[in-house]
């Protein structure tokens, strides 16, 4: 992990989002695909907190040697100040931060799903898979086709890509889990990766989970310190055998988990229409026996 001060080498509008490119070396050689880099804000700002954000390209080699660039939506004071960054103005950045996607060891064909800005991180990770010669197929999804990423890059970089917008105004019209069936189905993808909102990958993980298919999530957490520190980005992880469960942080342990792995009920409440779900050190009984099963193969 390493603390640096990276200049500024653009930051442009990528549809609704802004796309932030640092010169940022050593950070960059190291960085892989579902980690993530924390920005400090100035001095004096009234927020303290650093804001973690995926890493979408880390560049080791061409032109962009040296690089590493990060996509965002402006949600609130930190994202609206980021949004002013300009060239050659110098941010405090960490990175690389947290656990990776794993690229898998034999299975060869792979979907990428991805919601609104968390598609960012997936593109990076496309690149990882095709150097290790697996095939990639992306489904890309968001609320409207301004919130669609970089379809022309996905095309580019996928054996295919499917689109789904919930208004309709690009692709397929519903949520990338309406899709996702099919998607599977005709690509024949044995392996899933996933970065979007945390009910989203939900729904990938528990689709998957049910269909015995491999599945890794990239989720957020609210991060106070991004190092380990403090807890506040605590994720219940069900144990390998089933007969338990801990808390994690996502910072550290994650952002990147088998999806098969994470508790959601407990972690984001039960889904409407469902039972409230077990208490503390009470959760064992209230763990959906399927969960208990460990999907990712190495
Ligand atoms: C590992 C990780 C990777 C992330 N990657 C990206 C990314 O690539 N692009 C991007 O735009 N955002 C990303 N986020 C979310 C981003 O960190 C927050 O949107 C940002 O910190 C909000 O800061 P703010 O001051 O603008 O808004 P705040 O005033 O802090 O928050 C505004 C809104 O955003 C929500 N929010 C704040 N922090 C988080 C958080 N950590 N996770 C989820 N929601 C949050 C708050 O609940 C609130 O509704 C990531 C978060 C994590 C944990
Ligand atoms: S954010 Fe502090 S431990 Fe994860």
């Amino acid at each position: 992990m390493i603390r640096a001060k990276c200049e500024v080498l653009s930051n442009r509008r990528a549809g609704v989002y802004y796309s932030l490119t640092l010169v940022a070396p050593d950070i960059a050689e190291q960085a892989k695909p579902g980690q993530f880099v924390e920005i400090a804000p100035p001095p004096g700002r009234e927020f303290l907190l650093r804001r973690p954000f995926s890493i979408h390209q880390a560049s080791r080699r061409g032109g962009w040697a040296g690089t590493l660039e990060v996509v965002f939506d402006v949600v609130g004071p930190g994202t609206r100040w980021l949004a002013q960054a300009q060239a050659h103005d110098v941010l405090d950045v960490i990175g690389p931060l947290g656990r990776p996607f794993q690229v898998p060891k034999e299975l060869s064909t792979c979907l990428l799903v991805g919601g609104g800005y968390g598609a960012a991180p997936l593109y990076f990770m496309a690149e990882e898979l095709r150097s290790a010669n697996k095939s990639v197929h992306m489904i890309v999804g968001a609320r409207d086709h301004e919130r669609v990423f970089k379809p022309i890059e996905g095309k580019r970089l996928a054996n295919s890509l499917t689109i789904t917008t919930e208004d309709g105004s690009m692709g397929e019209t519903g949520r990338v889990t309406d899709l996702l069936a099919d998607v599977i189905a005709r690509t024949g993808s044995q392996v899933v990766y996933a970065c979007g909102p945390n009910p989203m990958l939900r729904a990938v993980a528990e689709h998957c989970l049910a269909r015995s298919v491999p599945c890794q999530v990239a989720v957020e957490e609210m991060m106070a310190c991004g190092l380990g520190v403090c807890w506040t980005c605590a994720v219940p992880l069900i144990a390998l055998d089933g007969r338990g469960w801990w808390n994690v942080r996502a910072c550290t342990e994650g952002p990147v988990f088998n999806g098969a792995r994470v508790w959601w009920d407990r972690w984001l409440g039960p889904k409407s229409g469902e039972g409230p779900v077990a208490g503390s050190g009470e959760g064992f009984d209230a763990m959906p026996e399927s969960q208990t099963v460990e999907a990712w193969p190495g």
